[in-house]
């Protein structure tokens, strides 16, 4: 059985435990520091079990000790945006927090993969490789799937079909710079740029790209939860039942795109080592521009950071 642990139990951890329970993708432990609050929830899990039938156990707990012998770790712990806040204005505080959970990943659970969630995103996911010290393969963060499922959304809800026909592609650091990729976003394998005109899907496009903050705005006292965690349990499923599905993913980029020492979004390929290989697309110049300009988004939030 393999072990998996989130650690924050908010909305988004919370969420995440409860899908990976109801696929039973493994035993799943939940770690907060507030006292009782992950064990209440476990808890509370566990007594669905009978009624949804599922057999594996979750655990909820304030100590890292827990963690031991983890195939997979899921980082959501962090302060979420209030409305008006940018996913940067959270670098200060978050980022003291995924460093000490990353201290304890390291120490209890040093053979785990390790997704972070945590905002702003691909900066929080480069401190976890620093403090965890752990392979880049290891290390990766949730936003692609995110993004994507959103644009997909979308643009079912434009074409009135079922969201099951559409892939959607978005590349790019999780922020105002994401990279939504109409080119390589099909419907049954017909890419949109066939079945929308251009102010369509570029008004698709904005609502990507804002799709975090409109739900925020709505939702008033927090951010979004039943997306993001359908998102992360379906990387934790690539990994754990070693699928090898090709999703985008905040990785560790080594020359690919360009770019170096820094994560941002791409296609890549997740099986039970991680990261098993970051797929190169062919870009359009405007494409690329758009990833660079991204990049260089990542790449101030990265030069801010004092770890
Ligand atoms: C979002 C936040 C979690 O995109 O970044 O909903």
């Amino acid at each position: 059985m393999k072990k998996i642990t989130v650690v924050g139990a908010g909305f988004v951890g919370a969420t995440t435990v409860q899908r990976i329970a109801e696929k039973e993708l493994g035993d799943v432990v939940m770690t907060d520091i507030i006292e009782g609050m992950p064990q209440g929830k476990a808890l509370d899990l566990m007594e669905s079990a009978p009624i949804e039938g599922f057999t594996v156990e979750v655990l909820g707990t304030n100590d890292y000790k827990d963690i031991e012998g983890s195939d997979v770790v899921v980082i959501t712990a962090g302060i979420a945006r209030k409305p008006g806040m940018t996913r940067d204005d959270l670098v200060k505080i978050n980022s003291n927090i995924v460093s000490e959970v990353c201290e304890n990943i390291k120490k209890y659970a040093p053979e785990s993969i390790v997704i972070v969630v945590t905002n702003p995103l691909d900066i929080m996911t480069y401190i976890a490789l620093k403090k965890t010290g752990f392979h880049p393969s290891r290390v990766m963060g949730m936003s692609g799937v995110l993004d994507s499922a959103r644009f997909a959304t979308f643009v079912a809800m434009e074409l009135g079909c079922s969201p099951k026909d559409v892939d959607a592609m978005v590349l790019g650091g999780h922020g105002d710079t994401m990279v939504p990729l109409p080119r390589h976003t099909t419907v049954s394998g017909v890419p949109i740029t066939e079945l929308m005109d251009e102010a369509t899907i570029d008004m698709l496009v904005e609502r990507t790209v804002n799709g975090g903050a409109e739900i925020v705005e709505l939702l008033k006292t927090g951010s979004a939860f039943y997306a993001p965690s359908a998102a992360i349990t379906a990387m934790v499923e690539s990994i754990v039942r070693d699928q090898h599905r090709i999703v985008p993913a905040a990785v560790y980029l080594h020359g690919q795109y360009g770019h170096d020492g820094i994560y941002l979004g791409v296609p890549v390929k997740l099986g039970k080592q991680g990261v098993e290989a970051i797929l190169e697309l062919d870009l359009t110049e405007s494409e690329q521009a758009m990833l660079d300009r991204s990049a260089e988004a990542v790449k101030i939030g990265i030069s801010t950071l004092t770890i």
